[in-house]
């Protein structure tokens, strides 16, 4: 069976803005049906909705050309050969699984409103991160709901980019997964998005798999990496009671090639709205499949993290002569990590709400994070605490030194890199005394800021 020719794809996001920068011959659109989004997308002096290094050059180099964004879902659907099914799927928040399962309902509306308006063959994509087998539920919605002559494959694809190097690491993946039913017509669906591809990344690169191998895969591997920092975590902890150092410790494993050196970074946690939610998912398939020690082993990945995150913030309050009752806390970084303006799952916004809880008065600056979300997910990490209230304890800055003026002390929550060039002099000399700096992140020279005047207390150093 001859693979189709792909010459028109209709998807979201970052990753079809780099197809279509790539392969100037296949016409993109990202269709989405929200109206600002879509504004923003097409804004004439390029206020994309995200946040992103390159993607702006990305979208400025291919938009009007093979590349648009657009509400008109529908056209979208009809005029292509292959569909990138990439919406939320978020943790249930309520019914069966609620904390745990992915919420699958925009996958489920996705897949209806294709199957409702496709009147040709197409190649549908699953690109969400899903549960296993998620893909067989689209395929019997398809098959059930399919005009006469259309024929659906699926295909699954899950995305491997990080927030902060999406297009790095679009341009340069390890690996590009793609997983087929075993069938004729899977092996050649597989085989007309492994040529879109093959554009820009060597066909080595490009692993073909089972659909149900590819689905867990997307989880394993974001398991993996969440496990490996929630491991150098816990050994922090016992860095800082022993008088190890956590980065001594994290470069001499890194050095076995076994190990390797990445993800080692000890932190305050880590967030993002991946690795949580994609373990609980792990959990709740464990649980499903009645293999209760397997989701015991993957929660505590996750109940570390949540540890971690308490640990630091009993460290601080512990270091402040056991109290920070009216103290003035500066937090730099709201981001759950650096050269991003997501703060979905940021540890921040946890030590804020315990700062709160603590009364304590808290500047927060993030040189991405807008006003608005720092307000909205502070409101969601204290529900029962009135909006005023919020408002009475934190301000949100405009810059570090604003931030940290009149402080008594400085926590570093995310790594922008932009803290270890500030002029931490003028810092300390606009603080009130003693001075500490709490860096959750590894990031600045804890001796040169010592040598200033400050008290510095660091992750994983007793
Ligand atoms: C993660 C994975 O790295 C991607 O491969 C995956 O495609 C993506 O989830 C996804 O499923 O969409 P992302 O959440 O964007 O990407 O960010 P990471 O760079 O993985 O960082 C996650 C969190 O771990 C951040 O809070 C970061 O600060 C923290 N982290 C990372 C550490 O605390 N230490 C480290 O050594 C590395």
């Amino acid at each position: 069976m001859a693979p189709v020719k792909v010459t028109k794809i209709c998807c979201s996001g970052p990753t079809c803005a780099v197809i279509a920068l790539k392969c100037p011959h296949i016409t993109v659109t990202i269709v989405d049906l929200n109206q600002a989004r879509v504004d923003a997308w097409n804004s004439p002096d390029f206020k994309l909705p995200i946040y992103e290094p390159g993607l702006e050059e990305v979208v400025r180099e291919a938009r009007g050309r093979n590349l648009f964004f657009s509400t008109d879902v529908d056209k979208g659907i009809l005029e292509a050969d292959l569909i990138f099914v990439s919406v939320n799927t978020p943790t249930k928040k309520s019914g069966v699984g609620a904390g745990f399962a992915a919420d699958l309902n925009y996958v489920e509306l996705a897949t209806r409103r294709i199957a409702q308006v496709a009147t040709s063959s197409k190649i549908v994509v699953e690109k969400s991160t899903v549960p296993c087998r998620t893909a067989e539920s689209m395929r019997t919605i398809l098959e059930a709901n399919s005009k006469p002559n259309c024929h659906f494959d699926i295909l699954s694809n899950p995305e491997f980019l990080a927030e902060g190097t999406a297009i790095t690491d679009l341009f340069a993946p390890d690996r590009v997964l793609i997983g087929s039913l075993q069938t004729p017509e899977g092996i050649s669906a597989c085989a007309s998005l492994t040529e879109v591809y093959a554009n820009w990344v060597p066909k080595d690169r490009i692993l073909n798999v089972g659909l149900w191998s590819s689905e867990l895969s997307k989880l394993a591997a974001n398991a993996m990496l969440a496990q490996r920092i929630s491991s150098i975590n816990a050994l922090s902890a016992i860095c800082e009671a022993t008088g190890a150092n956590i980065d001594e410790v994290a470069h001499a494993i890194g050095y076995d090639t076994r190990i390797g050196p990445k993800f080692l970074k000890a932190s305050v946690g880590f967030g993002g709205s991946c690795f949580q939610k994609d373990i609980l998912n792990l959990v709740y398939l464990s649980e499903s499949l009645h293999l209760p020690e397997v989701a015991a082993y993957w929660r505590q990945v996750v109940e570390m993290n949540e540890h971690q995150k308490r640990r630091f913030s009993k460290r601080v309050v512990d270091t402040m002569f056991n109290t920070i009752t009216g103290k003035r806390i500066a937090v730099l970084g709201f981001a759950f990590k650096a050269d991003t303006g997501d703060t979905r799952e940021s540890a921040a916004i946890t030590l804020i709400r315990d700062f709160q809880s603590e009364k304590a008065y808290v500047n927060v600056y993030d040189p991405q994070v807008v006003e608005e979300q720092i307000w909205t997910d502070l409101a969601e990490a204290s529900p029962l605490v009135p909006e005023e209230q919020i408002k009475k304890q934190v301000r949100i800055c405009k810059s570090a030194m604003e931030a940290c003026r009149d402080a008594e002390a400085v926590v570093i929550a995310t790594e922008w890199k932009e803290f270890n060039e500030i002029n931490w002099e003028e810092v300390y000399q606009s603080m009130n005394k003693p001075a500490f700096v709490f860096d959750g992140r590894l990031l600045v020279d804890a001796e040169k800021l010592r040598n200033i005047g400050f008290k510095v207390v660091t992750i994983g150093r007793p």
